[in-house]
């Protein structure tokens, strides 16, 4: 059987995907940042999966106003990073598991939950950026460490989903990847976050305090953590902080008992965000 054996989270700022694209990482703005990541990423070297179940938003990207999934499962077999603007960025196409993919829709639908099913997409930076920090820039093979099945959840229209669907959404992932009748080892990512705003009178609020309070409570009382309403996460983490709905997928994914915290790594500045990352391991 398919098993979840990690969880990954972590910011999608992509301004972190240009300044890896344009090589400027030691530039002292950046060096902080991407000094944290370094233990990240070669935990994913020593710990890769067979396939990470990557949980994140689409920014109108690829699902524009016209029409705007709650949640959708990608169940391509390979999807090309988006032009958002200024030509996609030189990152490899993701490869998808159709196989595990739609096992997991079948399974997830059939527990109640409504997912748009997704055959053709490109990703965007809520997607690819995540992966950049944790696997760095490919070079040769030109291609990410393994398969990745797009989650995504619409945090940018409202109404969004609550905190507390979405840690439901995750344990009904969980009992989908372990029906899965294949050995494979399986990490789930939640992506976006933390505290940021990018418009309005409080464009550039951060609040350390509170994104701290959510880390330790995303590790110890999770169940308690997704009853907090999404205007709590507005009012204190800013209108985009609004993303971290997305972390509650990935821990509602883990098992019931208390994982063990492989790394916790929180940075400001990077661009408007406050940057927040954990690894979690199951026992
Ligand atoms: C920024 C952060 C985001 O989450 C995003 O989607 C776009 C921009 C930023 O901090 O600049
Ligand atoms: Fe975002």
């Amino acid at each position: 059987m398919a098993r979840i054996t990690a969880s990954v989270y972590t910011s999608h700022v992509p301004a972190i995907g240009a300044a890896i694209d344009q090589g400027k990482t030691q530039e002292p703005y950046w060096q902080p940042l991407f000094a944290g990541y370094e233990p990240s990423k070669q935990w994913l070297r020593d710990n890769r999966p067979d396939v990470i179940f990557l949980v994140y938003n689409d920014h109108a990207t690829a699902f524009s106003l016209d029409m705007i999934p709650t949640f959708a499962i990608g169940t391509a077999a390979s999807y090309q990073p988006a032009d958002e603007g200024w030509g996609p960025r030189p990152v490899p196409a993701v490869v998808g598991h159709p196989e595990l993919a739609s096992h997991i829709a079948h399974s997830v639908i059939q527990d109640d939950f409504d997912l748009t099913i997704v055959n053709k997409m490109d990703v965007d930076h809520g997607l690819t950026v995540p992966l950049s920090l944790m696997c760095g820039q490919a070079t040769e093979p030109f291609a990410w460490p393994c398969p990745v099945i797009p989650f995504a959840v619409n945090v940018v229209q409202y109404p969004v989903p609550s905190g507390r669907r979405c840690f439901n959404v995750g344990r009904a992932i969980r009992k989908a990847v372990e029906s899965f009748d294949e050995a494979l080892n399986v990490q789930i990512w939640g992506t976006g976050g933390m505290s940021h705003q990018l418009q309005g009178p409080r464009a550039g609020l951060i609040n350390r305090e509170w994104d701290n309070r959510f880390l330790d409570r995303l590790i110890s009382e999770p169940e308690a953590l997704a009853q907090m309403p999404h205007i709590d996460y507005v009012r204190e983490a800013g209108s985009e902080g609004i993303e971290l709905v997305m972390w509650l997928i990935a821990r509602g994914a883990m098992s019931d008992t208390p994982p063990i915290v492989k790394r916790r790594f929180y940075h400001v500045p990077a661009s408007n965000t406050a940057v927040g990352h954990l690894i979690l391991e199951n026992t």
